[in-house]
């Protein structure tokens, strides 16, 4: 089982990356082979449907990854009621059949008292044209939850982290064990 973890913000000192990096650690503990897609480092160019923009590295990589993989975990921050224009840049990269049927989670990373749902709501629908099996469960982290170097320091959030991705493994076996 692989699956693919997605941070989707840009900005060094990102809590989707503080985020990314607990998924990473809990499917790496449950034996789970992973890769951590961080667009902080991967500087994709903008999507303009060009066939030459899928020999850049870092859009090959993803690409390539995204094949590979068996089930994905989407972070998103939540930037003016949406997600980061840099996910939906990198998912522009990615069609159908990236993502047919295959097991999803995400998450978002707030900064207000009520925010994050409004992200996950718009990632649900893009990834529905994707085709994508996307969990109901879904988790938003806010920015108080995290220390100075966007590690989480709440125990119930990084619990919540772990459960869904119990619920993505199992749901990511369920689905390997039929097809
Ligand atoms: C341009 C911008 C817009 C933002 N808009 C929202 C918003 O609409 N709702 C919200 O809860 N937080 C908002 N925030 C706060 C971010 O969600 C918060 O900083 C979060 O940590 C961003 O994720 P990141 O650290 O992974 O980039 C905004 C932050 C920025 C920089």
């Amino acid at each position: 089982m692989n699956i693919l973890i997605i941070n989707g913000s840009a900005r060094e000192q990102s809590n989707s990356f503080g985020i990314s990096k607990v998924i990473e650690t809990n499917l790496k503990q449950s034996g789970i082979d992973t890769e951590l897609f961080d667009l902080r480092k991967e500087e994709l160019p903008i999507f303009k449907m060009e066939e030459q923009q899928y020999a850049n590295v870092s859009v090959n990589k993803l690409v390539n990854l995204s094949q590979k993989a068996d089930a994905f975990f989407i972070v998103t921050p939540e930037y003016h009621n949406g997600i980061s224009g840099a996910l939906k840049n990198c998912l522009d990269f990615l069609g159908i059949d990236h993502f047919k049927k295959k097991p999803v989670a995400i998450a978002a990373a707030q900064g207000g008292v009520v925010g994050g749902f409004n992200a996950l709501n718009q990632l649900r629908l893009i990834l529905r044209s994707l085709h994508a099996n996307v969990l109901t469960e879904q988790l938003i982290i806010n920015a108080r939850n995290f220390d100075d170097k966007q590690v989480i320091f709440d125990e119930t959030s990084v619990q919540q982290i772990e459960g869904l991705v119990a619920e993505l493994i199992q749901e990511t076996g369920i689905r390997l064990q039929h097809s």
